[in-house]
This record gives structure tokens, C-alpha cells and sequence, in this order.
């Protein structure tokens, strides 16, 4: 299998960079298809803990391309920082290209994304506070600058002053903040476009190179399918799309291209920002898995909200993205914790859905109907083989497959690059 999808099955953070510096070194290209510097990766190497937000994890190895496509949203300056990051860790960085068609992410972004927050009130949607949102609302709306305009002096002036004058009567008018100075802003980032220039191709061009000579392709897909701006809980989503389908737009490959989808699951369900949660778990068990588990997250320093696995998310994420495998991750943290509930249904005014509802408002009256399973005690950290592992672990996994008639192919039972098992592979 050439290239394959890896993406969030739930609301992000289910420890896709581990399965993506893991499958990163079997693959000779990584790309990143969608979102910005609101992901975070963690990536644990030699104990020594990494913590990425835009670079595709495939970086730690030397002899990979890294792609950041055409559908993400970048701030050079976190760009130019993580870069230095990684080189001050001695880390090689001159295997990453950048697609010029990619969005910059500009001061007026992340400011307008506080303000369009604090003005929501009740509303507010927990953003990272990026800039994310009015960077891909200027994408849509055809105002956007460019990496390939920042390259381009005359291009990027015309740009930024027409923007500036727009988004300095919307900062001062609408939200009585002080306004931009175009001078420095030009300054700023035409230093930072000397810095990027190195990286920037026509992405698409490279990867479709690498596919056509039969070389494996990993498409890295931030945030969760619950996330995704089209199929996720909207309004609470993030601007861009993280499902399967995103890979192909976000980095300009063609559907035909794709072999396989890895969904990353999580063992439990995670959630950062507001919107509905149905298995959430507000007591204290939800303690004790966000400090087991480390549910903090990576870019915000959030405590991120638990729950237990929920395959009604799971069977629609399974569906929306068209999921061939599954990597399992974290099985770790339930060590200890008995007995483990699924949840397998949803209760809504006295009806029983099994089908992931459209709507939102449905969505925040549903009760989790569940199944309870035994746990385990044993530490299955040390584990290598599926078949070593307690029986009540298989069972809990062979459980999960059922309910979603998809293969656990990879499973996670620790944070290091060798703490994972292996059942089918996936390269
Ligand atoms: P934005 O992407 O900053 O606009 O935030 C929109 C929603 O997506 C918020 O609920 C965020 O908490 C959530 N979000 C964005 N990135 C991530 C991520 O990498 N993991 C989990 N949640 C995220």
C-alpha cells in the first residue's frame, strides 16, 4: 500500500503523532493536509518528549520528506520557531518543503480570533486562539494572502495594505482595538519570507511524483472527524477538514491515490472547547483518566474534558472517512479501572439511536447508553504481542472491532515509539 490516511476518529488529541512517528519511519514522505498550529503533537523519542504544531512529525527522520500542503494555515513566526526548535535539538530540518499556495496566518488573524470569541459571550466556541478561523474565512472569502504572495514583494504589499485596511476598520470600529501598522507588519514578514523561501514548491508536483514511483506516502491529518467544519458538531469545529477526504484537497492528490484510512482511536474520548459530549465524565473517574492519560493539551495547556469510548462517534467516524483499520491508542491508561464502559447507543426521548444524530441540539439531549466490560490490573506496558496481552484487554478490543466491523490493526500501550503493537501492517 502506497499512501495512506491517518486521522483523529473522535474530537482530536488520540495520539496520532505517536502512530505518526511510528508509521513516519516505514514511509518516505509525510504530509499535512489541513489546520495550523492549533494541532500539537507530542512525540516521545529516547525519552526525550518533542512537542511539534505544525511540522509533520515525520521530521525526526533525516531521510523522509516532509510535506506541509496546500490546506493548512501557517504563522511563519511559529514556523520559523519550531524550526529553530528542532535544530537547536540538532534535529535535520532541510528535508521540508512548503506548498506556496498554503494560507498565511497574519496578527490581525489571531487578534480577530480573541475578539470574535470574547464578543460571542454564552457562544463562544473555545478556540485556540490562533488565528485559525478568520485565516481560512479570508481563504473562502478570497482575501487571503499566500505563502507564494509573501515570496513576492509588490504582491505582498498590495495585499497586506488592501487586508490592513480592511481588518484595521474592523478592529478599531467594531471592536474599539487599536489599529495595525503596516510599515512594521510589512517589515516583519517580508524577513520572514527570506527565512521560509528555501522550503517553498509546488507540493502537489512532489507528492504525486513520489506516489507515481510507487513510494509510501503518510498523510497526517490534525484535529479529529469530529472537528471537521463539514461532518463534525458544528458550529463547535475547527475551519478546516481533518476527515479523509480533506487529504486530497488539502495537499492536491486525487482520490484514486488513496489505499488505506488508519483511524486513531483513543480508549476513552477526549474533548478541549465546548459543544455536546455524551460520555463525558464529570466525577472523579474523569479525573483520573485526564491524569493518567495526560489529557492537558499540547497547544493550550487546557485540561481536556473525558469520557468513555463512544462507538456511536466511532461508527460514524468509521463511515464519514471510510475507515480500513484502526490504531487503538493509550489502552494503557485503562489499567486499574473496572468495570470499563462502551458506549453503544444513544437515549433520546425515550428512543434508542445508534446512528451518530445531525443535529446538534439532539445531539445535547442524548444520554450514552452503555455496556460494561471487566478490566485488568496488569501493567501492560511492557507488552509486545497482542496475544500476551490480558484477556480482558483482548476482550475489550475484540469488542470494539465488532461494534465497528473494522480491524484494530495497531495498539498503543505506552508513549514511546516502541510501546506499540503491531497485528497488521500497515506499510
Ligand atoms: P480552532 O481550531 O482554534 O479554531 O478551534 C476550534 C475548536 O477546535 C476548539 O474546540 C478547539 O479546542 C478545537 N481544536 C483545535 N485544534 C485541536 C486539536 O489539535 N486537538 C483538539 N481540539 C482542537
Amino acid at each position: 500500500m502506497a499512501a495512506v490516511v491517518l486521522i483523529g476518529a473522535q474530537w482530536g488529541d488520540e495520539g496520532k503523532g505517536k502512530i505518526t512517528d511510528y508509521l513516519a519511519e516505514k514511509a518516505d514522505m509525510v504530509v499535512r493536509y489541513q489546520g495550523g498550529n492549533n494541532a500539537g503533537h507530542t512525540v516521545v523519542i529516547n525519552n526525550q518528549i518533542f512537542k511539534l504544531h505544525l511540522i509533520p512529525s515525520g521530521i525526526f527522520y533525516p531521510d523522509k520528506l516532509c510535506i506541509i500542503g496546500n490546506g493548512l494555515v501557517i504563522d511563519p513566526k511559529v514556523l520559523l520557531d519550531e524550526l529553530d526548535y528542532l535544530q537547536s535539538k540538532g534535529i535535520f530540518t532541510g528535508n521540508l518543503r512548503i506548498s506556496g499556495n498554503a494560507h498565511v496566518i497574519m496578527p490581525y488573524h489571531r487578534m480577530l480570533d480573541a475578539l470574535e470569541e470574547e464578543f460571542k459571550g454564552e457562544q463562544k466556541l473555545g478556540t485556540t486562539k490562533r488565528g485559525i478561523g478568520p485565516a481560512y474565512k479570508d481563504k473562502a472569502s478570497r482575501s487571503g494572502i499566500r505563502i507564494m504572495d509573501l515570496l513576492d514583494k509588490n504582491e505582498f504589499s498590495r495585499k497586506l495594505a488592501y487586508n490592513l485596511k480592511e481588518k484595521n476598520l474592523i478592529l478599531t470600529k467594531i471592536y474599539g482595538h487599536e489599529e495595525l501598522n503596516y510599515s512594521e507588519l510589512l517589515q516583519e514578514y517580508l524577513e520572514y519570507a527570506e527565512k521560509i523561501k528555501k522550503y517553498v514548491a509546488d507540493t502537489s508536483l512532489i507528492v504525486n511524483q513520489y506516489l507515481e514511483e510507487g513510494k509510501k506516502v503518510l498523510f497526517e491529518g490534525a484535529q479529529g472527524t469530529l472537528l471537521d467544519l463539514d461532518h463534525g458538531t458544528y458550529p463547535y469545529v475547527t475551519s478546516s477538514n481533518p476527515i479523509a477526504g480533506g487529504a486530497c484537497v488539502g495537499s492536491g492528490v486525487g482520490p484514486t491515490k488513496i489505499n488505506k484510512i488508519l483511524g486513531v482511536v483513543k480508549s476513552y474520548t477526549t474533548r478541549v472547547g465546548e459543544g455536546p459530549f455524551p460520555t463525558e465524565l464529570t466525577e472523579s473517574m474523569g479525573e483520573l483518566i485526564r491524569n493518567r492519560g495526560g489529557e492537558f493539551g499540547t497547544t493550550t495547556g487546557r485540561p481536556r474534558r473525558c469520557g468513555w469510548l463512544d462507538t456511536v462517534i466511532l461508527k460514524y467516524a468509521v463511515r464519514i472517512n471510510g475507515i480500513s483499520d484502526i490504531a487503538f491508542t493509550k489502552l494503557d491508561v485503562l489499567t486499574g479501572i473496572s468495570p470499563l464502559k462502551i458506549c453503544t447507543g444513544y437515549s433520546y426521548r425515550g428512543k434508542m439511536l445508534t446512528e451518530f444524530p445531525m443535529s446538534l441540539s439532539v445531539l445535547a439531549e442524548c444520554e450514552a447508553v452503555y455496556e460494561e466490560m471487566p478490566g485488568w490490573q496488569e501493567d501492560l506496558t511492557g507488552i509486545t504481542k497482542f496475544e500476551e496481552l490480558p484477556t480482558a484487554a483482548r476482550n475489550y478490543i475484540s469488542r470494539v472491532e465488532e461494534l465497528l466491523k473494522v480491524p484494530v490493526s495497531i495498539l498503543g500501550v505506552g508513549p514511546g515509539r516502541t510501546k506499540t503493537i503491531i497485528r497488521q501492517k500497515i506499510f
